[in-house]
């Protein structure tokens, strides 16, 4: 069967052993076999320079066409000094860019957060959700995800709690749900 929902994934963490891409992980591994995730690969991008809006850079045009073609846009996320980590921000503003070419416009969105302080990396959600109404994205309003002590929700094996799978199963269904609305 071919999958009837295209999913694109992007995790902020450029790190190994990223907590974000464990529960991102694990969110894809709930949603329905007819649903297709595929990463946004975003760790070879260069930073994004506007002299570079007349040329052809590869990877901007990977990243672009593949956020073109999704339904939908997941975004997992930890917080750096209070805002979204900067390989973060640079593909969203690779997929801004050229003037008129934004792939973020009407495009649903939505933004996980996670992080070993209390308050769940939240003002990098937030900031993330600042950039996509800018953008004319539409963002996924609720249920809001700032999983904070986000290391007490990992076992030894790296693997979901069941208490956080629950937490994030509401949110799963639900995404999948917004995914697939159209915008007519
Ligand atoms: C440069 C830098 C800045 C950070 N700033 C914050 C911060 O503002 N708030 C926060 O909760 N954690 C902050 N942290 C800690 C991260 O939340 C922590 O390293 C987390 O595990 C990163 O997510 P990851 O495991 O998915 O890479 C920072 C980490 C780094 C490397």
């Amino acid at each position: 069967m071919s999958a009837s929902l295209n999913i694109a994934l992007i995790i902020g963490s450029l790190r190994k052993e990223s907590i974000n891409r464990k529960f991102a992980e694990y969110m894809v591994s709930q949603m329905l076999e007819s649903v297709s995730i595929k990463e946004v690969y975003i760790a070879d991008l260069p930073l994004y320079n506007q002299d570079y809006d007349d040329t052809t850079i590869d990877s901007y045009e990977r990243v672009r066409q593949q956020l073109k073609g999704a339904d939908a846009v997941l975004i997992v996320t930890p917080e750096h000094n209070r805002t979204m980590p900067a390989a973060l921000k640079n593909v969203i503003d690779i997929g801004s860019r050229p003037y008129k070419e934004n792939v973020w416009t009407a495009k649903r969105v939505a933004v996980v957060t996670a992080s070993p302080s209390t308050y769940g990396a939240r003002d990098s959600g937030l900031d993330v959700r600042k950039s996509m109404q800018m953008l004319s994205a539409q963002m996924m309003i609720s249920p809001e995800v700032y999983l904070g002590n986000a290391t007490d929700s990992l076992d030894d094996a790296g693997e979901v709690s069941e208490r956080t799978q629950k937490f994030l199963q509401r949110f799963v269904d639900e995404f999948v749900v917004f995914a697939g609305q159209t915008s007519e």
